[in-house]
């Protein structure tokens, strides 16, 4: 800041923060700095509207993007753009309803795995025989030593253990607890304590981030949590995450540092929930796409950004956590799940590590939908993997009333003789469509003949008499609105209602394009048919309660039988308790990340020609 430069009040409502913030900064920045997230999808570049506010005072004149994006009822009554709008006076900013800011639940159910309680870290109590005067001594020796007698080999010991091993010994009259780690001595505690002990796991999504709190000792999974990712800000996708690093100095530690403020929020909101210190933690699993797994561990992706695409580093990674700001116990350790290829991660090793493709005579097909979809097809033969930049629609981002999974979202509508009933998470009142709703919109617009195959809004001459009494409703809607689909029945007055515009089927058809492309160049190179996949795995935390049939009319994956599909929910976060629990499963994370092979699809000759194919929608008779 020079010292002439103006300073201005702004005050943030519903949230209630204000600050004093150099003039020309950004409402969307000035947001930040208070710790206030405005969902950005474009990262701010001015296209997605996704940060709308209200400026209830101190609106200043709209710039050209807001003007082409706004329309004229909404500037009068001072909605801004966040990432446009900057401070030239004080100001009183109303934020709408913002999932990110509010507390929300997020798709953390998965298929679980059976993994029999074999953790890597461990809890060993220990009788040491105290020190006698004229013999050889060595405090650390004899505890390696008795660690030993009952078969733990120790390869290594943080420093810090070294020095708090004299106190330990002596407290107890010389009971002490060992924690190890894959042969690494994390710690020793005075007494017996082996009965606490605690691990998270975390699944770190590009938009949504899922924690669990596992008691290792017994194995139960004893609370869940979980948020939207705040580097969301930042850019709705893994590409956005990576130019915002390319182009912004600091741009590296300042997604790391929300992603670790996140993290140990979600640390500190587990352990209260359960009445637990987070020093009782000792270690955290992390699940998450190549980038994501980069950036939580300040490693810098940027070169993933350009050919010849790199990651750093595959993995697995194993680090104190202390060294990433992880707040668990000062000694603790961090996993991150090893990834498979440049863009598919942890995240897909951990889905893998649950579900056996490795060791299956059939073919099966697995597809993380997150916002960077990762595809795995194969058998014990031979597994191919591939990434497809599905784009965030699943999860709600770029979508005009998109929203995550999570309280208010509408999940379920269904469209039947004109009727369109609706059903929310949580049977709130509706607030945004999530994943599920969207597809449910889609294809039963398309069933009722809303929408055309290309994915066209038709208008009410094009449809067919069949439907002309059914969706007379929802068409004169779309007359009256221009180009989009409201769903009757859901928000009250038009400009407040929710809608489904050309855009959105737009950004559906590009995400479901993006996957299907993908799924049918690693049918092809395995030279296989879908018939001969004999089951189709979904994982993803879009919602619960997609159906088979409406993944095949989307055209989703190649028409197989509906009964194949089977949804898995959040199982990358499964995985990942899996490993937590079970040193067989982290060994068997870690051999899948090196036999697994990995398909290019960014200059494959005919990924552009299948995605441009399977932009259109299947019809529900499969053609
Ligand atoms: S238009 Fe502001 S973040 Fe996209």
């Amino acid at each position: 800041m020079t010292k002439d430069q103006k300073q201005y009040r702004i005050e943030f409502m519903p949230a209630n923060k204000a600050g004093h913030f150099s003039e020309g900064i950004t409402v969307r920045d000035a947001a930040l700095e208070l710790g206030i997230i405005i969902e950005s999808d474009c990262a701010g570049i001015g296209s997605c509207t996704k940060c709308k506010v209200e400026i209830k005072e101190g609106a200043n004149s709209p710039t050209r993007i807001e003007e082409q994006l706004l329309n004229s009822r909404e500037l009068t009554k001072g909605v801004r753009l966040a990432c446009q709008s900057s401070v030239t006076m004080d100001s009183l900013c109303l934020i709408r309803s913002n999932p990110i800011a509010d507390g929300e639940k997020i798709m953390t159910d998965g298929l679980q795995a059976q993994v029999s309680l074999n953790p890597d870290i461990q809890k060993i109590m220990l009788q040491v025989a105290p020190a006698k005067l004229g013999e050889k001594y060595f405090d650390f020796e004899k505890i390696v030593e008795a660690l030993k007698h009952l078969g733990y080999e120790i390869a290594g010991y943080n420093f810090q253990t070294l020095k708090d091993i004299p106190v330990a010994l002596r407290r107890e009259n010389y009971c002490v607890t060992a924690v190890i780690d894959q042969e690494r001595l994390l710690a020793v505690e005075p007494g017996d304590t082996t009965q606490i002990l605690f691990g998270v796991v975390i699944d770190i999504g590009t938009t949504t981030v899922a924690a669990k709190l596992v008691n290792v000792a017994t194995g139960d999974v004893v609370a869940v949590n979980s948020a939207a990712n705040p580097q969301a800000a930042h850019g709705a996708d893994v590409v956005s995450r990576l130019h915002y690093i390319i182009q912004h100095p600091g741009g590296l530690k300042r997604l790391n540092s929300l992603i670790i403020k996140l993290i140990n929020g979600l640390i500190i909101n587990l352990a209260d929930e359960v009445g637990i210190e987070t020093s009782e933690i000792y270690k955290i699993v992390l699940a998450g796409n190549t980038v994501m797994q980069h950036i939580a561990l300040n490693i810098d992706p940027r070169h993933l950004a350009q050919k010849p695409y790199t990651a750093t580093f595959q993995g697995p990674a194993r680090v104190d956590a202390k060294s990433l700001g992880i707040s668990i116990n000062s000694s603790g350790v961090a996993y991150a799940i090893p990834n498979l290829a440049c863009f598919v991660g942890g995240d897909i090793t951990s889905v893998l590590t649950i579900l056996d493709l490795d060791k299956q005579r059939h073919y099966q097909l697995a597809i993380d939908m997150g916002t960077n979809g990762e595809i795995v097809l194969g058998s014990r033969d031979r597994l191919l993997c591939c990434s497809s930049p599905a784009g965030p629609a699943w999860e709600g981002a770029c979508i005009t009333w998109g929203m995550r999974a999570t309280y208010g979202a509408i999940e379920r509508v269904e469209i039947k003789n004109g009727e369109v009933s609706f059903r929310t998470i949580g049977g709130e009142p509706p607030v945004g469509i999530c994943g599920s709703g969207l597809i449910d919109i889609v294809c039963g617009f398309l069933r009722a003949g809303g929408i055309d195959k290309s994915g066209r809004i038709l208008n009410l001459a094009q449809l067919t008499n069949e439907y002309k009494n059914g969706l007379g409703d929802l068409i004169i809607d779309k007359v009256k609105e221009g180009n989009k689909l409201r769903i009757t029945g859901i928000g009250g007055e038009s400009e407040s209602a929710i809608t489904v515009s050309q855009n959105d089927i737009r950004e559906i058809q590009l995400a479901k394009a993006a996957i299907a492309a993908g799924v049918k160049l690693l049918l092809e190179e395995l030279e296989i048919s879908p018939d001969e996949i004999s089951s189709v795995y979904l994982a993803g935390a879009f919602g619960n309660h997609i159906l088979a049939k409406d993944v095949l009319e989307l055209g989703l994956i190649p028409q197989i039988a509906p009964e194949k599909i089977k949804f898995i929910g959040n199982a990358a976060l499964s995985g990942a308790e899996a490993i937590l629990k079970s040193r067989e499963a982290r060994i068997r994370a870690e051999q899948i990340s090196q036999k697994i092979e990995h398909m290019e699809m960014a200059d494959h000759p005919r990924f552009q020609d299948y995605f441009v194919d399977e932009m259109h929608f299947s019809t529900n008779d499969g053609k």
